[in-house]
């Protein structure tokens, strides 16, 4: 039996994208996912529904087998975070290049109908114009946006010499329920949310000025489904923004987050941090022409469902 595939599918968005493809009407999902982040817990309510492979992208016998013969590839897995990348750049060099020529290889050579590929918006490092667009030439200011990058010009070299459909999605700082806020390395909503709640003043690095096109994660599940759709002549090869469209910089956004809890808590300041890009917003008028993306979700909107998700359901 085939079925579709989500690379990274315990993780914080990789299990939103495999409840909607459930709901879009898969019947089941394959998961590969090391566990490393992801957690098998993302995935309870629909786990009858996901048979669950706790294997590696970096072993490529074990991944081949696995993704033989599938309509869809989703490739989600990877070691995220910019600051991460620069401390351990190894295991993050090998997780998000070496893993990824693998995941493009294996589908290649088995058969794979679409590789839809988790790429970032860190690509675009820090550009003159905002907001950011596919034909900007990309600037990768840290290994983790290079990483990326790499991955993206893969996927085209395999659409073009290998004859393997892909799409690259650019996600835009993705947030939303389950988003692990635990570590040093984890984003920068999931530790409001948690500082918030526990009444504790973040801590912003830089002068909070920086803004993000923060992005609704079951907006990106539904764009991943629709760039698994949509017409390979028009969309193979290429790369398309992944984000709202809008941009908050860290002090509104905090401020936000406290007018919404009716608290209020003036942050921290530290120092800035190493291959921070300053500000970034989508373009998102090429994934709505070529993918029909629609976010659903406001700003506002999305951080009242994360906060409600995070009051109860984080513990610590
Ligand atoms: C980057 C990418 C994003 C990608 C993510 C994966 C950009 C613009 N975005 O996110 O697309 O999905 O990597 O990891 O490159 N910050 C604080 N205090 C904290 C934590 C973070 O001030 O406690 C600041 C950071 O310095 C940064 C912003 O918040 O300016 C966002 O940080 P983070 O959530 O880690 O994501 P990016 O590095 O922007």
């Amino acid at each position: 039996m085939s079925n579709i595939i989500v690379t990274g599918g315990a993780g914080f968005i990789g299990s939103a994208l495999v409840r909607a493809l459930l709901a879009d009407g898969a019947g089941r999902v394959t998961v590969i996912d090391n566990l490393l982040s992801g957690k098998e817990a993302n995935l309870a309510e629909v786990r009858s529904r996901v048979d669950l492979h706790t294997v590696d992208i970096r072993d490529y016998a074990a991944i081949a087998p696995l993704l033989k013969g599938a309509p869809a590839v989703f490739h989600l897995a990877a070691i995220p975070s910019v600051p991460r990348s620069i401390s351990e750049p190894v295991p993050s060099h090998e997780v998000n290049i070496d893993g990824t020529f693998n995941v493009f290889r294996a589908a290649a050579e088995g058969g794979v109908g679409r590789v839809i590929y988790a790429a970032s918006s860190s690509a675009y490092g820090d550009t003159e114009v905002l907001p950011k667009t596919e034909s900007m030439a990309p600037n990768p200011k840290s290994p983790y946006a290079l990483q990326k990058l790499v991955g993206e010009y893969y996927g085209s070299v395999y659409a073009s010499c290998f004859g393997l459909e892909t799409i690259a999605l650019r996600f835009f700082n993705v947030f939303g329920p389950r988003q692990d806020p635990s570590s040093p390395y984890s984003g920068v909503l999931s530790i409001f949310m948690t500082c918030l709640l526990e009444r504790r003043p973040p801590t912003l690095f830089g002068d909070g000025e920086q803004s993000r096109d923060f992005t609704y994660v079951e907006d990106v599940a539904q764009l991943c489904i629709k760039a698994s759709k949509a017409p390979s002549a028009v969309v193979s090869g290429k790369t398309y923004n992944a984000g709202n469209g809008g941009r908050f910089t860290l002090n509104e956004t905090w401020r936000t987050l406290c007018g919404i809890e009716g608290v209020d808590i003036a942050p921290q300041y530290g120092p800035p941090r190493a291959g921070d890009v300053r500000h970034s917003q989508a373009d998102t008028s090429a994934a709505i022409r070529d993918l029909g993306h629609a976010p659903r979700f406001t700003f506002q909107e999305g951080l009242r469902r994360t906060l409600e998700w995070y009051r109860h359901s984080v513990s610590a």
